[in-house]
């Protein structure tokens, strides 16, 4: 008999949280409570505790988190509340109900000089609000308790766009690109995209395998965003000239780590599935979306 596990969302209603909750929900291992901002908020440590402590869940995924990183750079006290202290609130109710705390980390947590992809044995050492603040998110998790699973993810894209961005960029390129609008992307920032479809599918292997520590869960391969951009355009069949500009041409609140692919050292050995490449993924999410 399978052993049922008891699973809380918070940012149940996210881009990646509402993967997680569609394919947590079909699968006979687990009994999914999906929690939106209106039933948790991560702020209030009360608001979590009572959330969280009033069942023995198993497990807790923390999906939640600011996630504008332009608007980090003003809004620091906001980025910490939500991305580090909100992490802070979760672990100490895993903690005290003894529950596995899972935290959903981002590729900014690094400062993307490095040539090649980075690992999870690599240093993080961000260089924007936003990724400091999920460093430090990352690190109150893991002081706090032992059961941790933290799953870095990056320039991710899924059907429900991020709520918190108003949309993904792949959704941004086609919208654009059908109005005719110019578009210019860069062309010397690299990263490895990741489908939030393929990073849920990820996750149940990861708690199925009690899998702890730091995890790099993109999918395979790296691209520019320009490469990315023009990728999709052709997967989706739309004919529109996308301008390859270098990063100093597009300046940003934020500064972005101009390296910050993720490949794991770790994930062949624990799993048996395998990320796709991305660029496979991003033919299924078109499909999916109905643009091809
Ligand atoms: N988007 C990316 O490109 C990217 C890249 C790397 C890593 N990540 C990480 O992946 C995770 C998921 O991101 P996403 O793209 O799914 O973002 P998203 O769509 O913006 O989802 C974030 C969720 O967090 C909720 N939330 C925000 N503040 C909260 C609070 N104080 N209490 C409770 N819930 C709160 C939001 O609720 P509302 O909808 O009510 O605002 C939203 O449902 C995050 O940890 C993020 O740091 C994202």
């Amino acid at each position: 008999m399978t052993n049922v596990l008891k699973v809380a969302l918070i940012g149940a209603n996210g881009q990646l949280g509402s993967d997680i909750v569609s394919h947590f929900s079909q699968s006979d291992r687990y009994q999914l409570t999906a929690l939106t901002r209106a039933d948790v908020d991560i702020t209030q440590a009360e608001s979590v505790q009572k959330a969280l402590t009033s069942q023995k869940f198993d497990v807790v995924i923390n999906s939640a988190a600011y996630v504008r990183v332009d608007d980090c750079e003003q809004e620091v006290e906001t980025a910490f509340k939500v991305n580090a202290f909100g992490a802070l609130h979760v672990a100490r109710a895993c903690r005290e109900i003894d529950a596995l705390s899972v935290y959903i980390s981002t590729d900014y947590v690094f400062r993307g000089d490095q040539s090649s992809g980075y690992t999870e044995s690599d240093l993080p050492d961000p260089i924007s609000i936003y990724g400091a603040s999920k460093f430090a998110g990352e690190n109150l998790v893991r002081q706090t308790t032992p059961r941790s699973l933290i799953l870095r993810i990056s320039s991710v894209f899924g059907k429900a766009g991020a709520s918190g961005k108003g949309g993904n960029f792949i959704e941004t390129i086609i919208k654009k690109a059908k109005a005719g609008d110019p578009l210019k992307v860069v062309n010397d920032m690299f990263m490895s995209p990741t489908y939030t479809y393929d990073a849920a599918r990820l996750l149940d292997e990861l708690l199925q395998s009690g899998t702890i520590g730091v995890i790099h869960g993109a999918n395979t391969g790296i691209c520019s965003w320009h490469e990315f951009a023009t990728q999709a355009l052709k997967l989706a069949n739309i004919s529109h000239p996308i301008e390859s500009i270098p990063a100093s041409a597009f300046p940003t609140k934020a500064t972005r780590p101009m390296n910050s692919a993720l490949t794991s050292d770790r994930l062949e050995s624990i799993t048996t599935l395998k990320m796709r490449p991305w660029q496979e993924a991003l033919t299924a999410y078109l499909t999916e979306k109905s643009y091809r």
